[in-house]
C-alpha cells in the first residue's frame, strides 16, 4: 500500500484516486510513464535554457541601448594633434579664426579646417557681410615668446565615452577626472573687442611657414585684476594657467 502510495505520487496521480490506491500499475506501465515523464522534463529543461539565454541577450542588447554612450569633443588650441590620452581621436585638425581684433562685430575664437567645402559663393568682397581673420600669437610670455606673430593651428578631439570640462586657473584636474592637456587662458587684448577666453595648450606651435604679422584675431595671456576678483586666492598681475579634463561616465 504505502509502495503504492508512493508510486502514485511519483507519477504525479492523486495518491487518493481509488485508480490509484486500487489498480496497482504494473511494473511496465510505471516505468513507461517515468521515462515519459523524464522524457518531457528533459525537453522542457532544454527549452528553458534556450528561452533564458535568448531572452538575457535581448536584455544586454536592451541595456546597451540604454545606456548613456557619452561622448565630448573639444579644441586642442594651439595644437594641430590630439593629446595622447586613452578614448581621445582627432577630429580634424585647422587653423584658429576670429574676428578682427579692431571690428567691433567680431566672432569668437573658432577652429577652421585645414579641408574646407564652399556651397554657393560670391568671391566679390562685399560690405554687407561679417567678416573672418586667421589668428596669431601676440605673445611675449615664456615659450610663446617665439611663437610671436605666427598663425595658430588647433584640432578638435573626440573624447569617447567621457565629459570634457576646461577649467581656467588650474594646473591640475580634479579627483576622479583625467589630465587632456594644459595650458594658459588666452584672449584679445583688454582695449580691443574680446571674443572670449580660450585654453591655449602650452606646448603651443605655430603653422607651418606662417610668421607674417598681419593681425586678425589675436592671442594675449590673461592676467587676473584684484578688485572683485578676490586675492587671495588669486594674484594681481598673475598670468592664469589652465587644463583641459575628462571624466568617464
Ligand atoms: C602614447 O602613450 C603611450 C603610453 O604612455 C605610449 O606608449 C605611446 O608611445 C604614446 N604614443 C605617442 C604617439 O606618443
Ligand atoms: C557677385 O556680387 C557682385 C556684387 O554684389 C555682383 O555685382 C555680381 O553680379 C555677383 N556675381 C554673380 C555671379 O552673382
Amino acid at each position: 500500500m504505502l509502495r503504492g502510495l508512493v508510486v502514485c505520487f511519483i507519477l504525479g496521480a492523486n495518491a487518493l484516486e481509488p485508480g490509484c490506491i486500487n489498480n496497482w500499475p504494473s511494473r511496465f506501465d510505471y516505468e513507461r510513464t517515468l521515462l515519459e515523464k523524464l522524457v518531457y522534463l528533459e525537453q522542457f529543461k532544454s527549452e528553458t535554457t534556450a528561452k533564458l539565454a535568448a531572452q538575457q541577450q535581448q536584455m544586454q542588447e536592451l541595456y546597451s541601448i540604454l545606456r548613456p554612450q557619452a561622448a565630448s569633443t573639444y579644441v586642442n588650441w594651439g595644437m594641430q594633434t590630439c593629446p595622447n590620452v586613452t578614448g581621445t581621436t582627432q577630429v580634424y585638425t585647422g587653423q584658429v579664426a576670429g574676428g578682427h581684433y579692431s571690428h567691433a562685430g567680431s566672432g569668437e575664437y573658432i577652429c577652421l579646417p585645414n579641408d574646407p567645402e564652399y556651397d554657393q559663393y560670391n568671391d566679390t568682397i562685399d560690405e554687407w557681410r561679417s567678416s573672418l581673420y586667421g589668428a596669431e600669437y601676440e605673445t611675449d610670455f615664456i615659450n610663446f615668446k617665439a611663437l610671436y606673430n605666427h598663425d595658430v593651428p588647433c584640432s578638435v578631439c573626440l573624447s569617447k565615452g567621457k565629459t570634457t570640462l576646461m577649467i581656467p586657473g588650474r594646473i591640475s584636474c580634479y579627483t576622479g577626472w583625467i589630465k587632456e592637456y594644459q595650458g594658459y587662458l588666452m584672449g584679445e587684448y583688454y582695449k580691443s573687442n574680446g571674443k572670449g577666453y580660450v585654453c591655449m595648450n602650452k606646448e603651443a606651435e605655430s603653422m607651418p611657414s606662417s610668421n607674417a604679422g598681419m593681425n586678425g584675431a589675436l592671442f594675449y595671456p590673461v592676467e587676473g585684476r584684484c578688485g572683485s576678483l578676490k586675492c587671495p586666492p588669486y594674484t594681481d598681475g598673475r598670468e592664469l594657467a589652465c587644463v583641459v579634463c575628462s571624466f568617464s561616465t
